[in-house]
């Protein structure tokens, strides 16, 4: 039976009461949240589908073999000693040899010879699916050949709903549509190498503090969300990912509605499982799992890193004694089983795990070798991902001056003996310290007297954030050693302090580089946007140099508003995330070998109290202190579309970067595409992603982009729709023609039912309202020059 509370179709009404409470007695058990997220049961058997049939077919009889003694053990993680994150173990009787699950979205984390890619951040921020996907299959290929079945990755929750969260530069943007196309091609990569992904994490978990149960005894802070909010925002690139077909889906850590992201029986069986048809498994967090019989019932499918704490013996006995039902167990390992038939691994792959063990003295080769091709992906997607902001009195690109002088902290590579901020996470995880453990250490060190939260890697430069989607690739390059070998080609002097607060700069400089950075990590959020020792490297430098340049290397949003009126502060470049060939890409752009051609895939604002609420996570407080409440009360007006609605003008709006060369965008026009359903609701069969005829055009948006300007370049024409009754305007469409001078290219849009609709809470379904429809077309969210109507 579906039953559904007041706070989940009432919204903000619900959450206003639930504040209203908070004068009373501290709440000390969770009885009193229930019904607040609605009960869905029982959990909906996979049924197969169109392409998942053959698969399923072959699982089916391969399950119908097991005692319920082997079906369990194929929920249920054991250590091997393999260095993976976690492994499902063999059964050798009938021929399974089990599976390696490991780290993570932007490479293979803990072990030897790997590449790191471009972070999530990175990603966002290049606009390119075509790269997305192309990254990932050359992760796809590195993991298959480390014996890897599935990649923990990639990440669309966090939504960025916090600007200080701590995780968001794993994800690619604040914007689902954004996020959710970049994460399809991400899947379809990975999962061509036969790698399988698991896309995470479902859902809401948009903060690092009290993500985890067990600090100062809370429980993990629950975030309460509208219905509407749900699948508008939070729940929108994990349908696509369902629909791209990701073989599994990570429940998240924290509460959603009061009840436990791996035992949410309304975001699993209800909302994934039902509404969207998932034909995968669901893989819980890592110590997820706080309940047996409540998880099983719930539609979660496999645990990590261990089955043995409440599920193996347990979950026989659960089923023995009549507390879950057989036919729930059944279908656990056969969705697990069909996945790891439907790519292959059952005959193509190699031994679970083969190339992981990590020892320095004895470095592991990947089974097959390496292929060139992931080299190029590795560079145009370091490249395509940073964003130029700002560029005046033609500093870039330079041109071969005879003197430069380097600053900062971040120019160079870590000192492996001075261990920083991200070694130090990296070293927790790799020696055992679980993910609950670890969020207790940090609070500790939170609250200890004078301790101060790393906000900076002030040890060396970013190419990569920390905890579970830190990499420590084989290969790397930094700006320094990058910069000095185009130095001597150039026969430009190159002068250096990196270690000096307030250096002195060499007379003669032509130009200046400042590096800094922006540290964040999986466990907390980041304590500030922008800090003081950076800020003032920055302007000591500019006090003294007229054409400085700063590149920040930046894990989620970066304030620049501590120098960027400073007169001689001439160019500023968002580095964010850029992975092994850091140091290479950034040469040539600022050289001027590629131009560049990211956009922010999020909003940079003036201050930090630009953000409202949006800005830090909710703590623990008052009659909730055990049972600490995040409330989404700005349902969808998230990053760009807060802005808008609270008319906060940004200081870099999402979707904005400079280029060396100029575009004119001109000829919008709007179509109506003819036939099929045109009605309000969508009438198809439900497939992986929800009803068929969701997906279908609606409508086409064509406009030209000319390159006007006098080098090649990529540029990013963007199509916003204001729905009518919903924000001003959503991203909606995009792409990224590469154009030579004077060339001209027609890009088209296509606007599918669900990219127009909103959610009807009240017949829970996507509705496509009549009315006009604003369409904006350009190369920001506030450079929209283009402007029509669709009319529905
Ligand atoms: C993280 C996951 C990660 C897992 C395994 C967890 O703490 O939240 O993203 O995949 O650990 O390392």
């Amino acid at each position: 039976m579906v039953t559904h509370s007041r706070l989940w179709l009432s919204g903000v009404a619900g959450l206003a009461a639930l504040a209203a409470a908070a004068n009373d007695a501290i709440i000390t058990s969770d009885t009193y949240f229930y019904g607040q997220s609605p009960a869905v049961y029982p959990s909906p058997e996979m049924t197969g589908g169109a392409e998942w049939a053959a698969a399923y077919e072959k699982a089916k009889a391969l399950v119908a073999q097991m005692s319920l003694e082997e079906k369990v053990n194929v929920t249920g993680g054991v250590d091997l000693g393999t260095g993976c994150s976690g492994s499902v173990p063999p059964n050798k009787r009938l021929n399974f040899p089990g599976m390696c699950v490991s780290d993570a979205s932007n490479g293979l984390r803990n072990t030897d010879l790997v590449n790191a890619y471009p972070a999530g951040i990175h990603v966002g921020s290049s606009w390119n699916k075509d790269l997305a996907r192309r990254r990932g299959a050359a992760m796809g290929g590195e993991f298959r050949r480390k014996g890897v079945n599935v990649l923990l990755g990639p990440v669309v929750g966090p939504a960025w709903r916090v600007a200080r969260g701590g995780r968001n530069w794993e994800a690619f943007s604040a914007d689902s549509y954004l996020s959710g196309s970049l994460a399809a091609q991400t899947i379809q990569g990975v999962q061509s190498e036969g790698v399988q992904t698991s896309l995470k994490h479902y859902i809401a978990n948009e903060q690092e503090l009290n993500r985890n149960p067990g600090v100062d005894e809370a429980q993990a802070v629950s975030s309460n969300i509208d219905d509407k909010t749900m699948h508008e925002v939070y729940l929108w690139p994990f349908q696509d990912g369902v629909r791209a077909g990701t073989s599994n889906i990570m429940c998240s850590y924290q509460r959603i509605n009061n009840s436990y992201g791996c035992a949410n029986s309304k975001t699993l069986n209800g909302i994934l499982k039902t509404e969207l048809g998932f034909q995968g498994f669901v893989m819980s967090d890592w110590d997820a799992q706080h309940a047996g019989v409540a998880t099983a019932l719930a539609g979660m499918d496999m645990v990590m890193p261990s089955g043995s704490k409440f599920w193996g013996s347990h979950l026989i006995e659960a089923v023995r004694n009549g507390s879950v039902p057989e036919s729930r167990v059944t279908d656990m390992a056969t969705r697990i089983l069909t996945a790891w038939y439907q790519f292959g691994q059952d005959t193509k792959f190699p031994k679970p795990g083969i190339g992981m063990p990590y020892d320095v003295r004895q470095p592991h080769e990947t089974v097959e070798g390496r292929d060139p091709q992931d080299r190029s992906t590795l560079l145009e997607g370091a490249i395509e991902g940073y964003v130029l902001v700002k560029n005046t009195n033609e500093t870039l690109p330079l041109r071969s001056p005879r003197v430069i002088s380097l600053f900062g902290y971040s120019a160079r590579s870590a000192d492996s003996s001075s261990p920083g901020p991200g070694d130090m996470l990296i070293y927790l995880w790799r020696y055992g310290m679980t993910p609950v453990g670890l969020d207790s250490a940090l609070a500790g060190l939170i609250k200890s007297p004078g301790s101060r939260l790393p906000d900076i890697a002030i040890n060396g430069t970013m190419m990569g954030g920390g905890g579970s989607g830190g990499t420590t690739p084989a290969v790397f390059v930094s700006p320094y050693d990058a910069l000095s070998v185009r130095a001597a080609q150039d026969d430009t002097a190159l002068y250096h302090d990196f270690g000096t607060p307030k250096p002195a700069v060499v007379g003669g400089s032509e130009a200046c580089i400042v590096f800094g950075n922006a540290w964040a990590a999986e466990g907390y959020d980041r304590p500030r946007l922008s800090d003081n020792f950076t800020d003032t490297l920055v302007n000591t430098v500019a006090g003294q140099c007229s054409k400085t340049i700063v590149v920040l290397h930046n894990a989620g949003p970066r304030l620049v508003d501590g120098f960027v009126d400073h007169p001689n502060v001439t160019a500023i470049l968002f580095s964010h995330l850029p992975g092994r060939e850091s140091g290479t890409s950034l040469v040539k752009l600022l050289y001027g070998e590629a131009s560049p051609s990211g956009k922010l895939s999020y909003t940079v604002a003036r201050q930090e109290s630009d953000y409202g609420h949006l800005l830090k996570p909710d703590e623990p407080a008052g009659r909730f202190k055990k049972f600490p409440q995040s409330d989404f009360t700005e349902g969808v007006y998230l990053d760009y579309k807060y802005f808008d609605k609270h008319n906060v003008s940004p200081r870099y709006e999402f979707g904005f970067g400079l280029s060396y060369t100029t575009f004119h965008l001109a000829n919008l026009s709007i179509q109506r595409v003819q036939g099929g359903n045109s009605g309000e609701w969508p009438l198809g069969a439900i497939v992986p992603g929800g009803p068929a005829d969701l997906f279908h055009d609606i409508a086409l948006v064509a406009v030209e982009v000319r390159n006007t300007g006098n080098v090649a370049g990529a540029e990013v024409p963007q199509l916003y729709v204001g729905i009518p009754g919903g924000p001003a305007k959503q991203l909606r469409g995009f792409d990224k023609p590469f154009l030579q001078p004077g060339e001209v290219r027609t890009v088209q849009f296509r606007l599918t039912r669900r990219d127009l609709s909103t959610w009807d809470t009240a017949a829970q379904k996507w509705r496509l309202q009549r009315g006009q429809y604003a369409i904006h077309v350009g190369t920001s969210s506030r450079d929209l020059p283009l402007q029509g109507t669709l009319t529905i």
